[in-house]
């Protein structure tokens, strides 16, 4: 590509005032003007913070990225965007996901950059800037964080979905307050995200599903020298994917979408993947409805042997081959025509590569499961879609039918989930209401509410669990999440009460309410929102204009891009 035609050529190519202002104010970093003249311009969108623990080791992997991008001529330029830390924002970082997503989409559009490398990690971070890079459509790459190293307690190996474990025992007894401390020291001993295939994980693999990484991106630990090299390596292939204008539309195709379905499925991957896959797919333009996830995941079977899903953590899955041996293994059902960041196909970047441990990843002759993927329920409680992971529930409770114990809000769940005198038993059904992205808001991981403390004494480890809310992807159990419409939208979750008798068929798709249209309506009819809208500021747009579940729950008017065309200078 010739200089003049670089993107960053109509800031710092620029004669008179606006080349001089472009120009003069950056060189006060000590850029010499030969770097100006020229080179493809990388920004590298960073979410480094101490405030998001699992992103905290970005500013050395930007470095490693930065050599990269200089080793192949061209000039980085690193950049901070909010960033989103799972474990300490309240009310939920998903409130913010979309937040970041304009962050990034105005912040490179606005500036001079040829090419972009997001640094991507904890939960939201991926999709955010993912959405926000796909409504610009500059040549892009990820590059994600990686794992933590496996945490260890007490001589067992322990990761993430364990906390769920924890805090059900302490509360049936069978673990002491010391014990968990003792866990707690244990549970996150090095750099990196959750290091079982939670949400985190589950983003890593998708951008590598989609073809927007280099292979390997997925599940190389972070502590891992392995993690610098690609960053690296990821830093001199955005330079390369400017000089060849291969920018995120070219890679984003709908059966590229479908491939990260797929490979979704065959990792037990979270969730949480439905609501980001269908916003990035929003962003790009690609239609992909809540209905292809379960059509795309209905026949791949479970391949890695992860947690929840399975007995192994992220580190195990990078030794034993990694993504590319995962995809491998599906490439018999993979679309390996499509492009990727390093300009070949999936088939050309995964035809070789070797699994070394069937306990971790196995083949599609001799799955873990055959259950597996993400199954998309309807019926008259959700009637535009709810979505459960068979891979981590029940067995036994995939067909139930049982009394509905309704909770109106979180608060009220927690004021009566423990009461002695609360009228449940195992085969009640918990239905916990406006926890939805309008009603939290901001759609919180509270679906796998905890079962009764009664109900734990007694020995009862799962039961149906009904929300419009989502669940973290380390938990695990019999949930059904995503109801849409969500209750503070007025859906008919909202109408439930104690008692109605509802029945959950995974098998035939259905969530069911035994309650006739006639009576439906005469409560909807009576129906009052319960939670007022935010009075102003952020939270006051987004809940005017968040979408619903089934669509994504990106707000409204950031679906589509803008391009990343600016006609007017600032002075
Ligand atoms: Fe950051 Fe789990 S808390 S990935
Ligand atoms: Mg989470």
């Amino acid at each position: 590509m010739e200089a003049t035609s670089l993107r960053s050529s109509q800031w710092f190519a620029r004669d008179g005032k606006d080349g001089f202002i472009y120009r003069a104010w950056l060189k006060k970093q000590g850029i010499p003007a030969h770097e100006l003249e020229g080179k493809p311009v990388i920004g590298i969108c960073n979410t480094w913070s101490e405030l998001t623990p699992c992103n905290s080791h970005f500013r050395e992997l930007a470095e490693s990225v930065k050599r990269g991008v200089i080793e192949a001529g061209g000039y980085p330029l690193e950049f901070p965007v909010m960033s989103l830390g799972e474990t300490l924002i309240k009310p939920t970082a998903m409130l913010y996901r979309n937040l970041v997503s304009m962050d990034v989409e105005e912040s490179v559009r606005a500036n001079p950059l040829d090419g972009v490398v997001l640094l991507c990690g904890c939960d939201k971070t991926t999709p955010a800037l993912v959405m926000g890079a796909c409504s610009v459509d500059l040549p892009t790459i990820v590059v994600s964080g990686g794992s933590m190293l496996t945490g260890r307690h007490m001589g067992r190996s322990i990761g993430t979905s364990d906390i769920w474990r924890f805090s059900e025992e302490l509360r049936s007894g069978k673990m002491t307050t010391e014990e968990l401390a003792l866990a707690e020291a244990g549970m996150c001993r090095s750099d990196g995200h959750c290091a079982v295939m939670g949400t985190a994980s589950t983003m890593a693999c998708m951008v590598e599903a989609l073809g927007l990484s280099l292979p390997q991106n997925a599940a190389i630990p972070a502590p891992d020298a392995a993690r610098k090299v690609l960053a690296h390596l990821s830093g001199m292939e955005i330079v390369k994917m400017v000089r060849e204008d291969r920018r995120l539309s070219h890679i984003l195709t709908r059966q590229a979408f479908e491939n990260a379905i797929m490979v979704n499925a065959a990792i037990g991957g979270s969730t949480n993947f439905v609501v980001h896959l269908l916003a990035i797919a929003g962003r790009i333009g690609v239609d992909v409805t809540l209905a292809d996830i379960d059509a795309w995941s209905a026949e791949i079977p479970l391949l890695a042997n992860l947690q929840p899903s399975g007995l192994y953590f992220m580190e195990d899955l990078y030794y034993a081959g990694g993504l590319p041996a995962v995809m491998n293994a599906l490439l018999t059902r993979l679309h390996k025509d499509c492009l990727t960041a390093n300009g070949k196909t999936i088939g050309d970047n995964y035809r070789h590569a070797t699994g070394y441990n069937p306990e971790v990843i196995t083949t599609l002759e001799a799955p873990f499961n055959n259950i597996s993927g993400i199954v998309v329920l309807k019926g008259n409680i959700c009637e535009e879609g709810a979505v459960i992971k068979p891979s981590a529930a029940t067995p036994r409770l995939m067909r139930h039918s049982g009394p509905a114990v309704v909770f109106e809000d979180i608060d009220d769940y927690k004021r009566r989930i423990d009461d002695p005198a609360l009228d449940v038993d195992e085969n009640s059904i918990l239905v916990l209401k406006n926890v939805g992205p309008k009603g939290y808001p901001g759609m919180p991981e509270v679906g796998n509410m905890g079962l009764p403390a009664k109900l734990l004494a007694k020995g009862v480890t799962d039961m149906v669990r009904i929300s419009d809310g989502r669940m973290s992807g380390t938990g695990f159990g019999t949930v059904v999440l995503h109801v849409s419409p969500e209750a503070a939208a007025g859906g008919t979750l909202a109408i439930l009460r104690d008692g109605d008798i509802i029945t959950l068929d995974v098998a035939n798709r259905t969530l069911h309410a035994d309650l006739s249209p006639e009576e439906i309506a005469a409560r909807k009819a009576a129906w009052q929102p319960a939670h007022p809208v935010a009075a102003r500021g952020y939270v006051q747009l987004y809940q005017q204009h968040v979408e619903q579940a089934h669509l994504g729950a990106d707000l409204d008017f950031l679906k589509g891009g803008s391009g990343s065309q600016v006609t007017r200078d600032s002075h």
